[in-house]
C-alpha cells in the first residue's frame, strides 16, 4: 500500500472516508457512472450469478451494485456499509433483504454463509487489503466467489483522487490508498482465494461522451474486476 498523497496532483482538501461519503451521499449517484463497474461485471463469464442463493455486498453504498446483482437473479442479498447516509439511499432502493451499518472488514455475519461476496469501488479507501480479503474469505462458502471491483491504481498514480464537488466548484477528495495487483493477489492467496478471472476497463468513446475532459485519458485503465474463488 502507498498513501495517495505520494501521487496527488490536485491537492484538494481530503476528508476521512465516512465523512466523505456522508457528504457525497446526496449526489453520489449522479456522479458515479455504471461504466466504472457494471460494464466489467457484465463481462465476467465465470460467476454463476443466477444460481447464487445468498450474497453479501460489502461497502454497498447506495446500492448500485445490489440492483445489478438482483437483476442478474441472485437470491437473498445482504448489504453492509459503514456510512449511514449511503445506507439510507440503499434502503430506499429496496433491493437488499438485509442492510447492516458495519465495517466491511468485520461484519459480524456468519462464517461460510454466502455463495457470493462482492465489494465494489471501496478498496482504494482501505489502508490495508488483508482485513478485507480475510473477511470476504471468512464469509464465503467453499466454491463461492468473491468479486472485487476497484478504481484502477493507474488512475490514482496519475494523481487523480476519488473526489466530488462538495458545493459547485468546491472539489474535495476522500482519503485513498494505492494497491498494486500484487497486493491483491498476496492478500487473497493468504486466505485461500484463487483468481478465476480478471477484467480491466479503459477510457473509451462511452467515457469520453460522458466526461469530455477524459479525452486526455483515452485508452488508460480506469477500473478493474477480480473474480476470486474460495477453495
Ligand atoms: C465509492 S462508494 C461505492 C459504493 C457501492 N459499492 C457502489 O459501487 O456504488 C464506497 C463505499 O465504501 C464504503 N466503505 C469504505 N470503506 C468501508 C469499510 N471499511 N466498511 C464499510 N464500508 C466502507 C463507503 O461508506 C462508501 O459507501
Amino acid at each position: 500500500m502507498v498513501d495517495f498523497s505520494r501521487f496527488d496532483a490536485r491537492h484538494y482538501p481530503t476528508l476521512p472516508v465516512r465523512d466523505g461519503y456522508e457528504a457525497w451521499a446526496p449526489t453520489y449517484e449522479s456522479t458515479v457512472s455504471d461504466l466504472m463497474d457494471q460494464r466489467l461485471l457484465d463481462r465476467l463469464a465465470t460467476v454463476p450469478w443466477a444460481s447464487v442463493g445468498e450474497a453479501v455486498d460489502l461497502a454497498c453504498g447506495t446500492g448500485r451494485g445490489g440492483t445489478w446483482l438482483k437483476a442478474k437473479g441472485v437470491g437473498r442479498l445482504t448489504g453492509v456499509d459503514f456510512t449511514p447516509g449511503m445506507l439510507e439511499k440503499a434502503r430506499a432502493r429496496g433491493v437488499y433483504d438485509e442492510l447492516r451499518l458495519d465495517d466491511a472488514t468485520a461484519t459480524g455475519l456468519p462464517d461460510a454463509g454466502f455463495d457470493l461476496v462482492t465489494q465494489m469501488l471501496a478498496d482504494e479507501h482501505m489502508a490495508d487489503l488483508a482485513p478485507a480479503y480475510r473477511e470476504a474469505a471468512r464469509l464465503a462458502r467453499p466454491g463461492a466467489r468473491f468479486v472485487l471491483v476497484g478504481f484502477h491504481p493507474w488512475f490514482l498514480m496519475s494523481g487523480f483522487p476519488t473526489h466530488f464537488d462538495r458545493a459547485p466548484g468546491e472539489p474535495v477528495a476522500i482519503e485513498s490508498y494505492v494497491h498494486l495487483f500484487a497486493d491483491h493477489v498476496r492478500a487473497a492467496h493468504a486466505v485461500g482465494l484463487r483468481l478465476a478471472e480478471m477484467e480491466e476497463g479503459v477510457v473509451d468513446d462511452a467515457w469520453v461522451a460522458l466526461k469530455p475532459k477524459w479525452e486526455a485519458y483515452r485508452d488508460r485503465p480506469v477500473s478493474f474486476a477480480l473474480a476470486w474463488m474460495k477453495a
